[in-house]
Formats: C-alpha cells, sequence, structure tokens
C-alpha cells in the first residue's frame, strides 16, 4: 500500500465531516506561539492562515503583530470561541474565522501558514503547502515533521519541535 493511500485510509470516510477530526483538539502553550510567530517574523503586510485554528489563539497573536490572519476548523464550537476571543482581544478587524475542512482552504493569499495537527495530515498536505502559498511564504510547525521536505530552521523549544519550511520559487 502506498503511503498516500495509508494516510488517506486513517483519515476515515467520515474525514472532514462534522464531529471527525483530522488531529484533537490541543492547543498551543502561548510562549510557543511567540516563538513560532518570531520564526516566521510575522507582521503587519503578512496573511497568516492556521489550518485547525482552536480557540483562534495562533489567528489573534498574529493579529495583534498587525498581520491579517485567518482561522480555520471543522469544529464549529471552536470557530465560535475563536470569533469571541478575537473581539475580545480587539483584533476582529484583521481577523476571519471559517468552519471548513482544513483539506478544502486555499493558501494562494497566505504568507504563513501554521499547522500544529499530526503527522499523516502533514504528509497529505505537504504538496499543496508547496505549490500554493506565495514563493517564499512560511510554513510554521509544532511538533509534528513534514515527510521528505527538511525545514529551513528545526529547534526544540520547551521541550517541542519547533520547525519553519519556506515555500520555494516557483519551477
Ligand atoms: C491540535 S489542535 C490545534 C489548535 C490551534 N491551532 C493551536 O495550535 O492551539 C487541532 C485543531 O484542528 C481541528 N481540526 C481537526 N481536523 C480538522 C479538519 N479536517 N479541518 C479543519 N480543522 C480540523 C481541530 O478541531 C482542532 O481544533
Amino acid at each position: 500500500m502506498s503511503e498516500d493511500r495509508a494516510c488517506v485510509d486513517l483519515r476515515g470516510p467520515f474525514a472532514g465531516t462534522s464531529g471527525h477530526l483530522d488531529a484533537p483538539y490541543w492547543q498551543t502553550p502561548m510562549p510557543v506561539i511567540d516563538r513560532m510567530l518570531n520564526l516566521a517574523e510575522a507582521g503587519p503586510g503578512d496573511t497568516l492562515i492556521d489550518l485547525g485554528c482552536g480557540d483562534g489563539r495562533i489567528v489573534i497573536a498574529a493579529a495583534k503583530r498587525g498581520a491579517r490572519a485567518i482561522g480555520v476548523d471543522i469544529d464549529a464550537a471552536r470557530i465560535a470561541e475563536a470569533e469571541a476571543a478575537a473581539r475580545e482581544a480587539g483584533v476582529a478587524d484583521l481577523t476571519a474565522f471559517r468552519c471548513e475542512d482544513l483539506f478544502a482552504t486555499r493558501l494562494e493569499e497566505a504568507s504563513i501558514v501554521s499547522l500544529y495537527l499530526a503527522g499523516h495530515v502533514n504528509r497529505m498536505l505537504a504538496p499543496r503547502l508547496r505549490a500554493e502559498p506565495r514563493p517564499g511564504a512560511r510554513i510554521i510547525g509544532y511538533c509534528f515533521p513534514m515527510p521528505d521536505w527538511p525545514p529551513e530552521v528545526s529547534e526544540t523549544f520547551e521541550h517541542v519541535a519547533l520547525s519553519l519550511w519556506r515555500v520555494p520559487p516557483r519551477p
């Protein structure tokens, strides 16, 4: 069986539908988010997309640095929490949240994509992450590697691996 076929099988028949998560809901600690956004040099002029945004904490932190930021999550409860948190933080005008399957999210407008998902999900996303965002865009990942795509920067921060990949120039 090919690795890609194994990944599709791992997702299961109901993947991408409400209540069938490709990764469980865990939160990235705030100090780690600061470090990830520093690695990506996030700031005004950036558009960050967080695939699987949970309570919106990465999106909100990026918006506080002046970036436009978009969060996508398949769980409607998470999206409601994220929207409320963005209003509370005073960054609703810089943020947008969408309840959708991250495999359906287009990445062309992203200058930064953030990922805290699972190894097999990274594997499935990798071809699109290399091709869709603008060349030079940064991919920042918490915990999980990207098979067959060595990161430009990799470090251990608070006992967990952080990685940064850069989208290559178009051939
Ligand atoms: C490990 S949490 C990360 C949350 C947030 N990005 C953070 O770092 O704090 C993974 C998130 O992905 C969401 N998720 C899982 N499968 C998804 C899918 N197919 N499409 C969109 N979101 C998904 C879950 O609901 C969960 O909120």
